[in-house]
């Protein structure tokens, strides 16, 4: 009789199909997971913490989408040290988190808050004692309530400039252990969400002046941050932005779709990467604003592209684009058809090759060396079988993906050092509230009990084996 494994490698030879191929990342990858402040901290009047935005908003009758708020989130704020039990379970290297700048200010400006930087402290200190490298992100937007009252928030330069204050003043603290600093989580969308559509705190609705006015302010706060961080940060202290930039995928791979999709990655992100990288608007993105085109200094733009260390980008959906047959710009947004799948929220569409393109076409575009993936994940309706078991196949097919095309940027020397899974835990998801789960640990939020799916599995052996599982 034939063992079974000669009785394998015999079949193998029978069919002549080979080993599974391994897709493996570049030594050295850094797997990380993702959160932030107000999503999962909870604790909002715990040592002196101040109000912020998303405490007004998510407590405006109407606002969130199942009535609920962060008020005690995943409690994150008491049991980070559990948290961090979980992350070393999986074999994560590094965490990234938000630091919420009402604990710190707690108006915003003015005296600070030591007991806030003190929770901050504790976390650093216990992810360094678990061999974790900590991320930190400034402004994963809970902006102080004082600061919206007083200024306007973000409607005012004085925002950019207290945000500049609070950089420096964390960055002094905390930089002998922490040398990444994020600035601002996804400018694009707490500009779009929270002052256009009124979706995200503070809820606001401008008209497009006003609108194009917030964007550069933050743009500035971001170019004035990265100034602060370096004249505070100790040596080696490392500073980007973390940005979601429009993913612009060429719809069928040929060179002219590839092209369209690398001039519309320019122009869609004009008042974000763009201006970052380039110091300056694309003469077309002035031109389409006119009269509603911000109000800014060559210093302010000189500010903003204020050099930075490497590109941190969150990864979700994408766009399509082919040349266009019938504009001066170049690009067509292929429209989704009503058939396109999506994920448990109806905004995730997937699009595995955005994990390609947008880090390559950053790369490309502007001689970007060191990129992060700061956020990549979804949501599912993770339903437990009968065996108590959450079996989130839908998430481990979306993450399996995704990975296989950043394995296939790596490979092809695209920089990316690392991926930040979003998110550690189930967390409060802005205006769906409890509704949509991201977490690769199931958060039961009666009793802040974690629970690992089958994805922080799959993730574990993605990690271990530094290859896609
Ligand atoms: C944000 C996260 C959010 C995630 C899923 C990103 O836009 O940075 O805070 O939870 O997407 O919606």
């Amino acid at each position: 009789m034939l063992s079974a494994r000669s009785s394998m490698a015999q079949s193998d030879q029978a069919t002549g199909i080979q080993n599974q191929k391994v897709l493996g990342f570049p030594n050295g990858f850094l797997w990380g997971t993702a959160t932030s402040s107000y999503q999962v901290e909870g604790a909002v009047n715990a040592d002196g913490r101040g109000p912020s935005i998303w405490d007004r908003f998510a407590h405006t009758p109407g606002a969130i989408s199942d009535r609920s708020n962060g008020d005690t989130a995943t409690d994150h704020y008491r049991r980070y040290k559990e948290d961090i039990r979980l992350m070393k379970a999986l074999g994560a290297k590094a965490y990234r988190f938000s630091i919420a700048w009402p604990r710190v200010f707690p108006q915003g400006v003015g005296s600070p808050n030591p007991k806030g930087l003190d929770f901050y402290n504790r976390l650093v200190d216990e992810l360094s004692a678990n061999g974790i490298e900590p991320f930190a992100t400034l402004y994963h937007w809970d902006l102080p309530q004082a600061l919206q009252d007083r200024f306007g928030g973000w409607t005012s330069r004085d925002t950019s400039k207290a945000f500049a204050d609070y950089a420096a003043h964390v960055t002094a603290r905390l930089s002998d252990r922490v040398k990444h600093f994020f600035t601002i989580n996804e400018c694009s969308r707490l500009v779009h969400l929270g002052h256009g559509l009124g979706a995200d705190a503070p809820g606001l609705k401008l008209p497009q002046s006003g609108l194009n006015q917030v964007r550069h302010h933050v743009a500035l706060g971001h170019g004035l941050a990265v100034q602060a961080i370096r004249a505070h940060g100790r040596a080696g202290t490392r500073v980007g932005p973390a940005e979601n930039a429009v993913s612009c995928i060429p719809a069928i791979e040929t060179p002219a779709n590839i092209h369209a999709a690398e001039i519309a990655t320019r122009e869609l992100n004009a008042g974000y990467l763009t201006v970052m990288m380039e110091g300056k608007y694309p003469e077309a993105h002035l031109a389409r604003a006119g009269n509603n085109a911000p109000k800014f200094t060559a210093d302010d733009l000189r500010v903003i592209s204020s050099p930075i260390d490497f590109v941190g980008l969150n990864v979700y959906t994408p766009d399509h684009y082919v040349v266009a047959a019938d504009n001066e710009r170049g690009f067509s947004l292929a429209p989704f058809p009503a058939s396109f799948p999506h994920m448990k929220a109806s905004w995730l569409r997937p699009g595995p090759e955005a994990m390609y393109w947008v880090p390559r076409h950053v790369a490309k575009l502007w001689n970007v060396k060191s990129i992060y993936i700061t956020e990549n994940g979804t949501s599912a309706s993770d339903q437990p079988a009968a065996d108590g078991t959450i079996y989130d196949v839908d998430r481990i097919m979306y993450l399996r993906n995704y990975l296989t095309q950043l394995q296939r940027a790596t490979s092809e020397g695209v920089p990316v050092l690392g991926y930040f899974l979003w998110s550690l835990m189930d967390n409060f998801e802005w205006s769906d509230g409890y509704e949509q789960r991201f977490g690769i640990y199931h958060v039961d939020f009666d009793t802040k009990r974690r629970t690992p799916k089958l994805s922080a599995s799959f993730y574990r052996e993605t990690i271990a084996r530094n290859a896609v599982a």
